[in-house]
């Protein structure tokens, strides 16, 4: 252990050196060198283990990452972040998701305001649908009860409540069943459709803005679908709610003012799933699960707030992935959860990750001088292995990937538990130690392979190794672990901005996706060519042939 590094050297030049020093050190000969080595970088904090011993560091490099982070001000911009104040300049506000789930907490100022009564009453008064919904007495309109929940909601008011709710699976009431529609792709809407009754479903609108056009023509579909089974708007408020910052929007639409949950401009659409916005998990689980998710996560904020930098969780990982992305050129991370309740996870934290980190301008409007973001991606379970596994054991892509294990199954047939965390054990252990060609010599030959055969096999049959992972481990997915592991992802995103000294907060690109579709759908819409914009032509092209 060498200690910090003297401050007055740029942390660059100590990570540069560190490459260096590294890069003729595979990750096999740093453990065999090190026995504590596991021991001093692993650690626990909110029910989560992290390992993350096999990575390319030593003492060296953590220490020269931590001066990094804080050469970047990291304390400054964290205490302003929890504090609520201002942290999105370019939207002017708070990113306060956090208060939340403050709930053991009196209060918690945002933009130096109290939130949380306002918060407290918006689960009391989920708490309110969710118990009369789930008890029955909540009463369709021809006085059945509600069987099925259509979450319509596209990004964060989507993929984050379907993400959670998928993961706590287990714990669903047993007489419900969730759907979740945010495509403008109408198949996807006719599927979900084919599967519920009108009488017995409830539509929950989750839009902040309740102008995103792909959830309003869902939910007018919806609506449409509703009135053709002898639904009419005396009855709406019985099947259709709301979550949204627009009220004005909700109310054209006809949603009853008391069925209108709140969402705030102080939470983004990516961390809103700990508000109505998870209103469809909290129907699926219950209150009482949800508030055990709101609890995990703010476990997770607390640790984030107090635990020092070297043995906190959120800072350790996004240095990883900084270090990576900076001085090993990856261009990616892959999120492996083995767990098939997990399965959305990766699609999450690519909202979560790439929406956030996606920028190529720094806070002060110049353009950054080092990559920003990693390509997020990956699946859950053993599948991969059998597919895009290959090139992370030998292309030629770097891939530091996050494992995400646990221990015990809500589902526990005969070994498959023991299979599925032995394979991922496994697979960590291979890209870390790889297959030397000695090694692989002796196993071809064991095959009873001829010397000339085993001698062309060799290039194919040996693995380089040293390719890192993290190691993410839970006793049980539960809501208060799961609670936990995306609070620390969130945590995770905005110190990786720190370090890229970008906004995480707003998302100008994907609102540029938007305007233009809108110029598209209008000119195909108008027949006057004079009111047509001006395009390339690859693009009128495609506009005149798909769209004419
Ligand atoms: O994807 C961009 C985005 O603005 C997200 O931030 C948001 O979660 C999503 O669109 C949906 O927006 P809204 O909740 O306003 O419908």
């Amino acid at each position: 252990m060498t200690g910090r590094p003297s401050n007055h050297i740029p942390p660059e030049l100590l990570l540069e050196a560190s490459v260096e020093r590294l890069k003729d050190k595979p990750l096999k000969r740093l453990f065999e060198q090190d026995a504590k080595r596991h021991q001093r970088f692993s650690f626990d904090a909110c029910g989560l283990h992290l390992d993350y011993s096999k990575n390319r560091i030593d003492d060296e490099t953590m220490s020269a990452l931590h001066h990094w982070l804080r050469s970047c001000d990291f304390e400054r911009y964290q205490q302003h972040f929890l504090q609520g104040e201002v942290v999105n300049h370019t939207e002017q506000r708070a990113a306060a998701h956090f208060a939340l789930r403050s709930l053991s907490r009196q209060s918690c100022l945002v933009n130096g305001k109290d939130v949380m009564p306002r918060v407290r009453e918006q689960l009391a008064r989920m708490g309110g649908l969710v118990d009369s919904v789930r008890s029955g007495e909540w009463r369709g309109y021809t006085g059945r009860p509600i069987r099925q929940i259509v979450n319509i909601g596209i990004g964060g008011s989507g993929l984050g409540p379907k993400m959670a709710t998928e993961a706590l699976s287990p714990y669903h009431a047993e007489q419900l069943i969730a759907h979740y529609v945010s495509n403008v792709d109408a198949s996807e809407m006719h599927q979900v459709l084919r599967q519920c009754e009108p009488e017995t479903t409830l539509f929950v609108i989750c839009s902040k803005s309740f102008v995103t056009k792909e959830t309003l023509t869902n939910a007018l579909i919806a609506r449409r679908w509703f009135f053709a089974a002898g639904g009419n708007t005396a009855v709406l408020h019985r099947h259709f709610v709301a979550v949204t910052s627009n009220r004005p929007e909700a109310n054209r639409f006809g949603i009853h003012p008391d069925q209108q949950y709140e969402m705030w401009d102080w939470v983004g659409g990516r961390f809103s799933l700990w508000s109505s916005i998870g209103l469809s998990t909290a129907l699926m689980i219950g209150m009482e699960r949800f508030h055990e998710l709101l609890r995990g996560a703010e476990s997770m904020d607390r640790h984030f707030a107090t635990a020092p930098q070297e043995r906190n969780m959120p800072v350790v990982l996004a240095l990883l992935s900084a270090w990576y992305s900076r001085y090993w050129q990856a261009q990616s991370h892959a999120v492996l959860p083995y767990d098939h309740y997990l399965r959305f996870l990766p699609e999450h934290l690519q909202q979560l990750d790439m929406e956030s980190c996606g920028k190529s301008v720094d806070r002060e409007g110049e353009p950054v001088e080092q990559d920003t973001g990693s390509i997020l991606w990956g699946t859950a379970g053993t599948d991969g292995q059998h597919t895009y596994f290959q090139l992370l054991h030998q292309g030629t892509r770097l891939v530091p990937a996050d494992f995400i294990l646990i221990k015990e199954s809500h589902n526990p047939y005969g070994d498959n538990q023991l299979w599925l965390v032995a394979s991922a054990i496994a697979q960590m252990e291979g890209l870390m130690r790889g297959k030397t060609g000695k090694e692989a010599a002796i196993e071809l030959s064991d095959k009873g392979l001829s010397d000339e055969r085993v001698e062309a096999l060799l290039p194919y049959c040996t693995f380089e190794g040293n390719r890192p992972s993290n190691a993410l481990v839970m006793e049980r997915l539960t809501p208060t672990t799961l609670g936990a592991l995306l609070a620390l992802y969130e945590h995770k995103t905005f110190v990786q901005s720190v370090l890229w000294n970008i906004n995480p907060f707003d998302q100008w690109g994907v609102e540029y996706g938007k305007q233009l579709a809108r110029t598209i759908v209008d000119e195909a819409e108008c027949d006057d060519a004079a009111e047509r914009a001006e395009h390339d032509a690859s693009t009128q092209s495609l506009i005149d042939r798909l769209l004419k």
